[in-house]
């Protein structure tokens, strides 16, 4: 959904935030309700499709990811309407407009789909905190305090998934850096 002219429409309100910035917080709502539906039913494929040894934690952990996205949905789309907006709520419009890209639908193993869902809670995670600061900066406090929300439990989530990748991360990290060790030392003696 690229046309602002139709993501941009507002309604005749009496609320009192002025139509020049309730237009962009509108816009920028709507680029969040796009890519929150499409992280939802991310999550959810995962929760469907995740196998391996971890299977039942990481499919409990995967539709509790779900459920909590599923209560951004409503958060950003009743905010978007409360600024006298239009909520482009549909998958259509969320796929059309997400910012996220499409999730693997070849994968099984547990790893690999909390590595596929931390690479986009993180790029979700930039989007909401960069739209705290837009919206200070447009003086709609309250905008910026559901997206402060949001932002404090993504950030936990993010943390939630990558700690079942951490240990792997360190553990090659440590390799990369004993390995640069001994290729430099041959040097260092010539
Ligand atoms: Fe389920």
């Amino acid at each position: 959904m690229s046309d602002n002219s139709i993501t941009s429409r507002l309604y005749p309100t009496r609320i009192d935030i002025p139509a020049e910035a309730r237009v962009q917080i509108v816009v920028l709502l709507n680029q969040t309700l796009a890519a929150t539906s499409d992280l939802k039913t991310q999550a959810k494929q995962a929760h469907w499709n995740v196998k391996g040894t971890d299977f039942y934690q990481l499919h409990l952990l995967f539709d509790e990811l779900a459920g909590e996205l599923e209560e951004f949905i409503d958060l950003v789309a009743e905010r978007i309407t409360a600024l006298g907006g239009y909520a482009f709520g549909t998958v259509r419009a969320a796929a059309s407009n997400s910012i996220l890209p499409e999730y693997p639908l070849d994968i099984l193993d547990g790893k690999d789909h909390v590595t596929a869902l931390s690479d986009r809670f993180a790029i979700y995670a930039k989007h909401i905190r960069e739209a705290i600061a837009k919206t200070d900066d447009l003086d709609d406090l309250d905008t910026a305090d559901l997206y402060t929300e949001v932002s404090r439990t993504i950030d936990k989530r993010l943390w939630f998934l990558e700690a079942h990748l951490q240990v792997a991360e360190i553990k090659e990290e440590n390799g990369k850096t004993s390995t640069t060790k001994t290729q430099k030392t041959p040097a260092a003696v010539k």
